[in-house]
């Protein structure tokens, strides 16, 4: 099979394209061969080096967080899937990934495709929609009426949050660059401020903040708090504690591939709640570009996504 990988940290380069004996799943593994996979921020921090701390890689690594595909080998003990069976798969982020012809994994890092989605957007949904749905179902609390700030609303998890939100009842301001303010709006979003023309930090009363770009828009992601309003964030670096000052909570969304929210999380695009965004769709051997796109900061509006269709 095709696949791309890397034997060291580095720039984009060290993604090389090369063809891999074919994996056999094990016991409650299942074989998926896949279609699309799409390019996370985690991948190319995950392939620079950055989160050496928190990740052990095994090198040759094959990158990628997220596929889609066909099952077409089942493994001893695994039920609930046929071979024939469209799937989503969230690979783990410290084994073999998903920017290859064939995966194999776990069955509970695997759920059904939902039917009215893409290959593309099927590719594109369970490693932001699950950083949303954690985010937003099991760290704030919220209800209905309440007034929400995402930041980030044009990037992959942020548009699925803002989703998320309207489906919440919820008061959604966002924050993104001037030019995506059609798209977070056409999202659902109820108001949008552009980070690069107008200050967000004029915003007043609000009861939960989503934090997905950290730094300076974090440390002034305070004073736009009611007092017992709710800072949550994913990326805060560098982080500086200051809920005691605002009389806020703030909480850190431990993101996970837990089978409840990947469960969630494509039960809720199969009623059309959640669309991912796909930006762009590339073929396998263009990993190296996307990396490098990712980095430029010209990935906007979703996922670029892979596309194994072409034999890479
Ligand atoms: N801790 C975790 O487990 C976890 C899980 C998921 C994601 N994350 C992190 O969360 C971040 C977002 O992830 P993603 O997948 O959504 O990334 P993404 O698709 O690349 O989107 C990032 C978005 O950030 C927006 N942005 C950049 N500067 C901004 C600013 N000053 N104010 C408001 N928005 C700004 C950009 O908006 P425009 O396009 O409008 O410029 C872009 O669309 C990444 O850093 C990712 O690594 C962490």
């Amino acid at each position: 099979m095709k696949a791309i990988r890397y034997w060291r940290y580095g720039a984009p380069d060290v993604l090389e394209l090369v063809t891999l004996d074919e994996p056999f799943a094990g016991p409650d593994e299942v074989r998926v061969r896949l279609k699309a996979a799409g390019v996370s921020p985690i991948d190319a921090k995950l392939r620079s080096g950055a989160l050496q701390a928190h990740f052990s890689l095994a090198f040759p690594k094959i990158p990628g967080r997220d596929g889609a595909g066909v099952i077409d080998q089942i493994g001893e003990g695994v039920t609930g899937f046929s071979i024939g069976d469209e799937v989503c798969v969230a690979a783990d982020p410290a084994g073999s990934g998903t920017y290859a012809e064939a995966i194999v994994c776990a069955s509970s890092r695997v759920v059904k495709k939902p039917a009215n989605l893409s290959i593309s957007q099927a590719a594109a949904l369970l490693q932001p929609g699950v950083s949303a749905w954690i985010s937003m179902y099991r760290t704030a609390t919220l209800s209905a009426g309440m007034s929400v700030l995402i930041h980030g609303g044009a990037g992959a998890v942020g548009s699925q949050m803002i989703q998320l939100a309207r489906h919440l009842g919820l008061n959604v301001t966002t924050t993104c660059r001037a030019q995506n303010i059609d798209y977070v709006l056409g999202l659902g979003a109820h108001r949008a401020v552009a980070y690069d023309r107008e200050d967000f930090g004029l915003l007043r009363h609000i009861d939960v903040v989503f934090d997905l770009i950290g730094g300076e828009t974090h440390a002034r992601s305070y004073q736009v708090l009611k007092a017992g309003g709710q800072l949550v964030y994913l990326t805060a670096m560098p982080f500086e504690n200051q809920a005691e000052k605002y009389g806020v909570t703030v909480t850190r969304a431990m993101i996970s591939d837990a089978p409840e929210a990947l469960h969630a999380v494509s039960r809720l695009a199969a009623e059309g709640v959640l669309t991912p965004g796909v930006m762009a769709t590339l073929p396998l051997a263009a990993a190296a570009d996307a990396h490098r796109r990712f980095e430029a900061g010209q990935v906007t509006r979703g996922r670029i996504v892979l596309n194994m269709g072409d034999g890479g």
